[in-house]
């Protein structure tokens, strides 16, 4: 016997009154239905007691280092007086924190500019729809366009099908149809991908909403008078790759994952609103994107190249000097104290290579727009 929840019960009877629905639609009810989803629930989502941790939760570190990439910005543009930053999906806004504090010991002045605003949708700011009064001049996100709804595909003979969720049996269940528009059936083609030399049962995840994120940030950073010549930056970090890479064979079942309690699953229609689905970005999506808005390429890499710029590594060797060098004397290190400050330290330590290491989030990509 398997209970039925209010949020499962609602999207079961929008599929009796509609028929079947994209499963971006059903992945929109899930993480953003009014009330119900996943995203706006009021429950703890983020964090090492919500279902995944992000790079914000893994060391202050990397609020440093973000802090110091805005101070570049900032000085580029000839540090301007007011210097306002939108952070979206910021959740409980630890990023904006670790960076204020940051910005008040190290760089006074620069932290007498900034006007740092955290936004998510978990308190009704929905960054897909934001309407800012005042524009902002750097637009950041760490693992948000992951989270917006995505179009599922599959390859069958020479055609490609899209995913709709349907009833089955008073449960949840998927059936292949047509595309549901025209944007999803050409996207992969926009992008000069070859799926039809792909393998049969291939899947892909089209994230139309990424587009619309871009041209809507686009918009925020020029501002209300597109005349006036507007200088701003758009930095968004996340997992995924340029559609060349992440569009291959090999990625047979595409890249949706769910996430319950820091367990990955790959059953999205499973416990709807009670986990979280995601998947990666298609990056060539953002910077085409951006560009068609007037926006340029500023910078595309690697969270660990780009911490590594960002001066992580000096960092992890002032906080050795100014903490722990009382480690380099042997017999320090051998006290009971010692053996403390030296767990102390490997701690530290773990904590720059897990936001370095390039299969974890140092593989995530970072991107930087301009205008
Ligand atoms: C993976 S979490 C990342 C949280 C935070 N940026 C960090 O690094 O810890 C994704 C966040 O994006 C928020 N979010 C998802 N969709 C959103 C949307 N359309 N507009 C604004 N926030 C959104 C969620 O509520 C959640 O807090």
């Amino acid at each position: 016997m398997h209970t039925t929840t209010p949020l499962q019960a609602h999207i079961l009877d929008t599929i009796r009154q509609h028929g079947p629905i994209p499963f971006a639609e059903y992945m929109r009810m899930a993480l953003y239905e009014p009330g119900q989803g996943y995203y706006v629930s009021g429950k703890t989502r983020v964090g090492w007691e919500g279902d995944f941790f992000t790079s914000s939760d893994v060391s202050e570190i990397f609020a440093h280092c973000t802090g110091r990439q805005l101070l570049q910005m900032w000085e580029m543009l000839k540090q301007p007086a007011h210097f306002l930053v939108l952070e979206q999906g910021a959740n409980r806004g630890l990023l904006g924190e670790g960076i204020r504090a940051w910005a008040s010991q190290e760089h006074p002045a620069f932290h007498q500019a900034l006007h740092y605003v955290s936004s998510d949708i978990g308190a009704g700011e929905d960054a897909l729809s934001v309407a800012s009064e005042q524009a902002p001049t750097v637009l950041l996100s760490n693992e948000l366009v992951d989270a917006f709804p995505v179009h599922l595909v599959e390859k069958r003979g020479s055609e490609l099908y899209e995913v709709y969720v349907g009833e089955q049996n008073g449960r949840f269940g998927e059936l292949l149809q047509a595309p549901s528009s025209e944007e999803v059936a050409s996207y992969l083609d926009d992008y000069k991908i070859p799926w039809r030399t792909y393998p049969d049962g291939w899947r892909a995840e089209i994230n139309l909403d990424a587009r619309h994120w871009m041209r809507r940030s686009a918009q925020l950073l020029l501002g209300s008078n597109p005349k006036r010549k507007r200088r701003g930056f758009l930095l968004a970090i996340d997992y995924g790759d340029l559609a060349r890479q992440h569009y291959i064979p090999e990625r047979f079942t595409g890249t949706l994952a769910c996430y319950y309690q820091h367990q990955l699953t790959e059953r999205p229609l499973l416990r709807p609103g009670e986990q979280d689905i995601t998947a990666h970005v298609n990056f060539s999506t953002l910077i085409e994107e951006g560009r068609r808005q007037g926006l340029r390429l500023h910078k595309f890499t690697t969270q660990r190249a780009w911490l590594t710029d960002m001066g992580i590594y000096e960092e992890l060797e002032r906080i050795r000097q100014r903490d722990f060098a009382a480690l380099d004397d042997i017999q320090n290190r051998a006290s009971d104290q010692g053996q403390v400050q030296l767990l102390q330290w490997y701690n530290v330590r773990q904590r720059v290579s897990a936001l370095t290491s390039p299969g974890g989030l140092g593989g995530f990509k970072v991107l930087i727009l301009k205008r």
